[in-house]
């Protein structure tokens, strides 16, 4: 199971480059978790795996943040809420290391995985993507509308509101 949840895909790309390869690198980090190691090394190599994806992720959170910011991302708050409770959750889980036998360690780490980071690309992070995609037609449409020299005031309040509220 680890190997297939810690395999990046295309799928979740959300088609900005400095953000997706942050996002790969998330997965190689995790995916040592799993890598073969001696029966005796193997508690100390998640412990130290999962210290490395918090301290990678609470960076790469704060290069998100300031990214959605410069976009003018109207979600920014909702959206640091979950990057927030993501690094809570984590650090439960830390709390949680010395009580967990290696298996369960394994077993929850994998399954954590999914809802940190591949749940919340696909649902969270896409948005980001698509907003940025509409976002890039609006202010197409806009300074294509302006380049017909629509001009007139009576003309330009129809005309941006036409340009920002496009039909779906
Ligand atoms: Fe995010």
């Amino acid at each position: 199971m680890p190997e297939r949840i810690l395999q990046w895909k295309e799928e979740y790309s959300i088609g900005e480059e400095e953000i997706d390869s942050q996002h790969k690198r998330l997965f190689e980090i995790a995916a040592g978790a799993f890598s073969i190691v001696s029966p005796s090394e193997r508690a100390a190599k998640v412990k130290e795996t999962i210290r490395r994806l918090v301290e990678y992720t609470r960076f790469h959170f704060d290069e998100e943040e300031r990214f959605m910011k410069e976009e003018l991302y109207p979600h920014l708050d909702t959206h640091k809420e979950l990057h927030e409770e993501i690094i809570i959750s984590m650090n439960a889980f830390m709390r949680r290391i010395p009580e967990m036998k290696i298996q369960e360690l394994e077993k929850e780490l994998a399954f954590s995985i999914q809802s940190w980071f591949i749940d919340h690309i696909t649902q969270k992070d896409k948005q980001i993507q698509a907003w940025l995609q509409k976002s890039v037609a609006l202010k197409d449409c806009w300074s294509g509308m302006r380049s017909m020299r629509l001009s007139m005031s009576r003309l330009m309040v129809p005309t941006k509101r036409f340009c920002w509220k496009p039909r779906r």
